[in-house]
């Protein structure tokens, strides 16, 4: 292996270990529709995927990463997020597409959103389908899951948009589990 390759590598498993709070989360919103039209910097490549240790997530509690320069919502659910998600009827829904990166065409049902069979975990992009800001989570807004002040949007606990003037479910990026502590990214 040669010593690009063996940094590319060290760059590429670099695992993010649970840390409270949202410090990692500092990058504009504005730049990263600028960022998003650029062809990714060589750095940016080897950090194309990274995994994030979950052990540490508490029910009812989300962790925050970075990746890509973006916040990524990484939400254990308790059963009550996990039921009224499941509720919903699509009719209800204003966006009916999963925006999932891991299934494109399937509808916006939880089942078809959520990590795994039984829903404890959503893993989405923290960017709100507005204009970009970062949504609040924790309960917030009038659908029990997140909502951005910026200009009143409101998701439920399934990060679907219901209410206000975003126009698509926060997206659910390419992700999987590498084991039962550890979610991959991208
Ligand atoms: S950016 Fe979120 S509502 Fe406008």
């Amino acid at each position: 292996m040669s010593h690009a390759e063996d940094h590319e590598g060290t760059r590429r498993d670099f695992l993010y270990y649970a840390v409270a709070g949202t410090g990692t989360v500092g990058a504009s919103a504005a730049i990263w529709p600028l960022v998003n039209q650029m062809n990714p910097s060589a750095d940016v490549k080897a950090l194309s995927s990274i995994r994030v240790d979950i052990s540490e997530i508490a029910p009812g509690t989300q962790l925050t990463v970075k990746w890509l320069g973006k916040p990524v919502f990484i939400r254990r659910r308790t059963e009550k997020e996990i039921s009224e998600a499941r509720a919903v009827e699509l009719a209800e829904l204003i966006d009916v597409s999963a925006r999932n990166k891991n299934a494109p065409e399937l509808d916006a049902s939880d089942q078809n959103r959520a990590m795994d069979e039984t829903g404890e975990w959503l893993v989405m992009m923290g960017v709100c389908t507005h204009l970009g800001c970062v949504p609040l989570g924790d309960g917030a807004g009038d659908f029990h899951g997140w909502f951005c002040p910026c200009h009143g949007s409101h998701y439920d606990t399934s990060g679907r948009i219901r209410k206000g003037p975003a126009p698509e479910n926060l997206q659910v990026p390419v992700a999987k589990f590498v084991d039962s502590t550890t979610i991959k990214l991208g």
